[in-house]
Order: structure tokens, then sequence, then C-alpha cells
């Protein structure tokens, strides 16, 4: 049985006000878990109005403050909604945690426009849309932290992936072209790059690609940790660059995959 490291929460952001976005599942749950353990007030943001509500009533039972909104991440308006609605509830925003994302497993030729289109939205457009809203309002109490999600297949190419690929490359670059404009505001502008970790959308590729979910976790823990990731190891990553700990680290993007890029045997 795998044996995985556990962290006592030690306060690390309290008075903190966190977006998380994607926060009903996966890495983004677990991230705004991790950060109201760690003392912050959290907003979700997702579409998902079945599995959202629970994870802010989760947060509020253990003693938390938490509050679901519901956001298209694609949409402008929805975004400044929700920045708006987070302000409304706490009064400032000192974290931004991009974490919705949609992947489409299909090479050029099989991918729609529409798909290219909404892929793009989901996962780029977004980041912008919300650093939009939220950077006015981070510099107006002095700074804030901003982190975005990229993956290993925005460094390196995967295959079958070309909107998703593509969407995640430029999420590297757009997290290092908005840390250069927002550093003089003390901004912080990092992203995470995560291996194949064991959430929904890992498990919604096997069906696109039509093969058993098995089989899809079996060929994501061939790397040298011999195991896919776990939502809450990615999490632990994101507290690092929100948190004090980074305070120097802006424009980076952060690996957190077992080894998976770390090169070919
Ligand atoms: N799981 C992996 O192996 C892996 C690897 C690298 C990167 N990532 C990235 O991590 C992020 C989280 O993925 P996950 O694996 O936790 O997936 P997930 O499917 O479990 O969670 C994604 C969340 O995003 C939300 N979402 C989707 N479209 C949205 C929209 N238009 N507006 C608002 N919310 C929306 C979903 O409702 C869901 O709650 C994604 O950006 C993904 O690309 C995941």
């Amino acid at each position: 049985m795998q044996k995985y490291p556990e962290r006592k929460p030690c306060g690390i952001l309290v008075g903190k006000v966190a977006l998380v976005t994607g926060g009903a599942s996966g890495i983004g749950r677990a991230t705004a878990c991790l950060f109201a353990q760690e003392g912050a007030a959290v907003a979700i943001a997702d579409v998902d109005e079945e599995q959202g509500p629970p994870v802010t009533q989760g947060i509020i039972n253990r003693g938390g403050d938490a509050l679901f909104i519901r956001c298209d991440v694609s949409l402008a308006r929805e975004c400044e909604h929700a920045v708006q609605e987070t302000v409304k509830q706490w009064g400032k925003l000192d974290i931004l945690f991009n974490g919705a994302g949609i992947t489409r497993r299909a090479s050029v030729l099989e991918t729609t426009e529409e798909e290219w289109d909404r892929v793009m939205a989901v996962n780029v457009k977004s980041v912008f849309l919300l650093a939009k809203y939220a950077i006015p309002v981070m510099a107006r109490s002095g700074g804030g932290t901003i982190v975005n999600t990229a993956s290993g297949w925005g460094l390196v190419g995967g295959k079958d992936a070309v909107s998703y690929c593509a969407s995640k490359g430029a999420v590297v670059l757009l997290t290092k072209a908005m840390a250069l404009d927002h550093g003089a505001q003390n901004i912080r502008v990092n992203c995470i790059c995560p291996g194949d970790t064991d959430t929904p959308m890992l498990r919604n590729e096997a069906k696109q690609l039509g093969i058993p979910q098995e089989q899809v976790i079996m060929e994501s823990a061939k790397r040298p940790l011999q195991r896919v990731g776990r939502p809450e190891e990615v999490a632990q990553g994101v507290l690092y660059l929100v948190s004090d700990a980074s305070s120097f680290v802006t424009g980076t993007s952060l690996v957190i995959d077992g080894g998976g890029l770390a090169g070919s045997e």
C-alpha cells in the first residue's frame, strides 16, 4: 500500500481571501480545501452547481469560510461577477488560483473548430479574463498572488491533444508575460505544470480515447515515482506558490509530475 506524506496545517493563509476556479472537482477542489485548512476564506467559482456547493459546505462544516459562485470562466461577465462577489463578501482578494480546465484528446484532423475554440476559451481566455478583473482589486490592497494551471503538456507535446497542448503552452507564456507586467504592483504570477493526476479529467480522457480507465492509470504511472499524482499533492505546490514561502518567485512554471518530464531512460 502506497504511503503519502501528510502535512499538518499551520495557518499559512490566515487573513487571506482566495478565489479558486474549478474548485468543484479534482485539483481545484483539493486546492480550495487546502487553502481553507490553512486559514483562507475561499470563493469557489465553477460551472458545476451540483458538486460545487457541497465543497463549500464541507469547508464551512470544518469551521472555515467559503462561498460558491456559479461561473463559466470563459465568459467575461461571469468572471467579473465572480471577482465582485468575492470582494463583496470579504472586502478584498489576495489569491487567484485558476484551476478550471477541460481537455479534448484529438489530433488536428479530428478536432472541430468549436472544440478548439472551447478548449482555448476555458483553458486560456479564462486566465486573461479573471486576471483582468482581479489585478486592480489586488493592486488596491498592496499586491497579491496568481497561480495558473498549465500542464506538463504545456512544456512538451502530447499525442492526440492538439488544442489542449496549445492551450497549456499559452498559459505558460501568459503567466510569464503577466509576471513582467505586474511585479511592480507586488503581484506575483506563476503556474503549475502537473503530470497525470487521478481526477475525473484523467478518467474522462480514457473515455475519449476509447480505452479502459485502468489502462490510462497504468500508462500514466510510467514515471520515476511509478504512480499517478493525487490532487492533494498538486495542491501543496499551489500553496507554496501563493504563500510567503515563495516571496521571490514570479513567472515560473512549477512541474509537479513524479519526475515524468525529468528525462527518458
Ligand atoms: N488531472 C491531470 O492529470 C492534469 C494534468 C495536468 C493539468 N491538469 C489541469 O488541472 C486543472 C484541473 O483539472 P482536474 O484534473 O482537476 O479536472 P476536473 O475535471 O476534476 O476539474 C475541472 C473543474 O473545472 C470545472 N470547469 C470546467 N469548465 C469550466 C468552465 N467553463 N467554467 C468554470 N469551471 C469549469 C469543472 O466543472 C471541474 O470542477 C485543469 O486546468 C487541467 O487541465 C490536470
